[in-house]
């Protein structure tokens, strides 16, 4: 396992086309295109990892995983009635379906249908009170204690948040945001920017697998949901493309990162800033299509 992660690692340091980093958000902009990490958390606990696993990057939409976990905790299986569980075939930040569905976003990947799961998870609680709940999630599943939020990167994301705020105000004048778009975009954008290592995010997704000595943070039913997902909306538009070259569960972010889940042998991290058309890492897709070719872990 270490040879292939050394030998991905490698081929990415020498790739040419590295795609393009994020620069809607002007604080994910200042972040250096070169930087590549892969991690692998084997199901029988272990841990290996090349390149620039310890350095901490904004998960951004990978947050979207923990917060519909936490959601469904509170409200169950209700979040059905607000959300649906279909691909969009949009881009992440699409607010095309919205009108035509009334208000109701195709699966909580996308951003409207994130907002509904930070909503439902925020409920009555203060922003305060509901980031502390996610950032003990994100560490009781990765068990690792410095996970922290990058208040720089929240506040940028906030003033620029523009797109997130008319799918808030469109969802809530249907009556599919309970609380005031303020509080939820300001949770929203907070939960996006938690900073993680490449190898914190493949621990914290073991809470996915159902393995023995996985934290069980979730139902054994849930997990198989959330997987299912990951698989069919994790990557926006470009979910078919992913289960067609990687053929494994996986939610990107528009910080590079990518979570993918290998139901049975681990869970594995991938993180190079660039990003491909769809706004998914580049070669953090190319990456997992060669680790699953040469593991042969995949679902099919
Ligand atoms: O809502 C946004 O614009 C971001 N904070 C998160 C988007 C994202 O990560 C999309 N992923 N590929």
């Amino acid at each position: 396992m270490q040879d292939l992660l050394e030998d991905i690692a490698a081929r990415a340091l020498g790739a040419e086309d590295r795609g393009k980093v994020a620069d809607y958000i002007p604080e994910l902009a200042k972040v250096d295109p070169d930087q590549f990490a892969i991690s692998v958390s084997t199901a029988d606990g272990q841990l290996f990892s090349a390149g620039d696993a310890r350095t901490p990057f904004s998960i951004q939409s990978i947050s979207k995983v923990f917060v519909l976990a936490l959601a469904l905790g509170q409200v169950g299986e209700a979040l059905w009635r607000r959300v649906g569980r279909e691909p969009s075939g949009q881009s992440f930040d699409s607010i095309l379906l919205l009108e035509r569905e009334k208000g109701i976003p195709r699966n909580p990947f996308i951003n409207a249908g994130a907002l509904v799961t930070t909503d439902t998870f925020l409920g009555s609680a203060s922003p305060r009170e509901a980031l502390g709940a996610l950032i003990r999630f994100v560490r009781a599943a990765s068990d690792q204690d410095d996970i922290h939020i990058n208040e720089a990167v929240a506040k940028s994301e906030l003033e620029t948040a523009h797109r997130n705020f008319a799918l808030a105000h469109y969802m809530r004048s249907h009556g599919n945001l309970l609380n005031n778009p303020d509080l939820v975009l300001g949770t929203y954008c907070h939960q996006c920017a938690i900073e993680m290592t490449c190898e914190q995010l493949a621990l914290a997704g073991r809470f996915l697998l159902d393995t023995a000595g996985a934290p069980s943070l979730v139902s054994r039913e849930r997990k198989r949901r959330i997987n299912a997902l990951m698989m069919t909306c994790g990557h926006y538009d470009g979910s078919g493309d992913f289960a067609f070259r990687v053929g494994l569960p996986g939610k990107s972010g528009v910080g590079g990162g990518i979570l993918v889940i290998a139901p049975g042998r681990g869970s594995v991290a991938v993180w190079s800033p660039g990003l491909n058309s769809y706004g998914n890492s580049k070669l953090g897709t190319e990456a997992m299509e060669i680790f699953a070719r040469e593991t042969g872990w995949s679902i099919f």
